[in-house]
C-alpha cells in the first residue's frame, strides 16, 4: 500500500488510528511492540540525518526495521538479551533465511504439531528461529516468556492457528533479508552495550524500549524471558550518552521521576494495544 504519510492533516498530537500509515514489516506479533509509535519514530528519525540507529531492547525491532525499510537510516544495531528473539533476527538476516521459510512452508499448524515443536531443544540458529515464529503465533498476544501456554481455541475462537499465515510470514522474512546488510545483531545486554556505546565517536540515533517498569512488580504476568532490569541504572547511563535519543517507557511516578531527575523531557502519548485497550506512555527526549 503506497505511504502517505505527508498527506494526512493531524488536528493534534494524538494517536490516531489511520493503518496505512502503520505497514507491518515483521514476521514477530511482538508483546509490546512499538508499530503504533510509527508517526512519532517516523518524525524523530528525519529530524536530522543520522547513518545508524542502535536499538536497544530490540524485541521485534519496529523501529529498526522502520528506519531502514522507509530510508531513515543507513543501518541498524539490534541489541537483544533473548538467545531466540536473536536466532530469530540472524536467520532472517542471512543465508538461512530460505531454510526458515521451508521450514514455514511445509509446516501443518495443528496443536499437536505446535506442542510438539515447542518442547524441541533446537542448537542452530535457524531451528530455534523456526521455534519462535512458531511460538509466536501459537500463543496468546504473541507472549513468549517462558511457561506461558498455547491458545487452543485461537483468536476469535478460530482455533490453534488462527495467527497462523505462512505465506505473509515468508513474504515479510524475504522482503527483509533483501536488506540483511543493512542490520547487525549484537546478542548482549543492553546496558552493557551502552557503556561501549558511549565511547563511539560517531554519533548515532539511539532508540530504546525497556520491558516495562510495572512487570518487576509481584504478580504482574510476565511478557518476555527477560523482564527484569535495574531500571534505575539504565536512567543513569542513558543520561550520560550524547547521541540523539528517544526512549519509550511506561507512565508511572518511577518512571517521570528518574526522567525528570535526569533532565529528560517528557512527552505522554496515547496508544491502543493489541487488544484495542487504550492507554498512556511515556515519550523521553533530551533536554
Ligand atoms: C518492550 S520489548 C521491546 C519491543 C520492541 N521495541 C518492538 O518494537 O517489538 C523489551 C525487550 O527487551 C528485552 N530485554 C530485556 N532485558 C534486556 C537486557 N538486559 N538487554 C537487552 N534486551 C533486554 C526483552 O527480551 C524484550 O524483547
Amino acid at each position: 500500500m503506497p505511504f502517505t504519510y505527508a498527506k494526512i492533516r493531524r488536528p493534534r498530537r494524538a494517536y490516531i488510528h489511520v493503518p496505512e500509515l502503520i505497514p507491518y514489516y515483521s514476521p514477530l506479533r511482538y508483546p509490546g511492540g512499538k508499530s503504533w509509535l510509527a508517526p512519532e519514530l517516523r518524525e524523530w528519525l528525519a529530524r536530522d540525518s543520522r547513518a545508524e540507529l542502535v536499538e536497544l531492547f530490540a524485541g521485534g525491532a519496529y523501529a529498526s526495521l522502520l528506519a531502514v525499510l522507509e530510508g531513515y537510516v543507513h543501518r541498524a544495531i539490534l541489541v537483544e538479551i533473548d538467545p531466540a528473539i536473536c536466532a530469530l533476527w540472524r536467520t532472517v538476516f542471512s543465508a538461512d533465511a530460505r531454510k526458515l521459510c521451508s521450514r514455514i512452508r511445509g509446516f501443518r499448524f495443528t496443536e499437536e504439531s505446535v506442542e510438539e515443536l515447542l518442547d524441541k531443544k533446537f542448537r542452530t540458529d535457524v531451528g530455534l528461529a523456526f521455534q519462535t515464529i512458531v511460538k509466536n503465533r501459537a500463543r496468546r498476544g504473541g507472549i513468549l516468556a517462558d511457561g506461558a501456554g498455547i491458545l487452543r481455541t485461537g483468536e476469535r475462537n478460530k482455533g490453534v492457528s488462527s495467527r497462523w499465515y505462512p505465506q505473509t510470514l515468508i513474504d515479510r522474512i524475504k522482503r527483509l533479508n533483501e536488506y540483511a546488510n543493512n542490520f547487525k545483531v549484537i546478542e548482549e545486554d543492553a546496558l552493557e552495550y551502552l557503556t561501549l556505546l558511549h565511547r563511539r565517536r560517531h554519533p548515532v540515533k539511539l532508540f530504546v524500549d525497556p520491558p516495562y517498569t510495572k512487570l518487576s512488580e509481584p504478580g504482574v504476568k510476565p511478557l518476555y524471558r527477560f523482564n527484569y532490569i535495574n531500571h534505575a541504572k539504565l536512567f543513569g547511563k542513558l543520561h550520560q550518552t550524547s547521541h540523539d535519543i528517544l526512549i519509550t517507557y511506561d507512565d508511572s511516578d518511577f518512571v517521570r521521576k528518574k526522567a525528570t531527575q535526569h533532565e529528560f523531557n517528557i512527552k505522554r502519548i496515547l496508544m491502543r494495544t493489541a487488544h484495542s485497550v487504550k492507554k498512556h506512555e511515556l515519550l523521553l527526549t533530551r533536554r
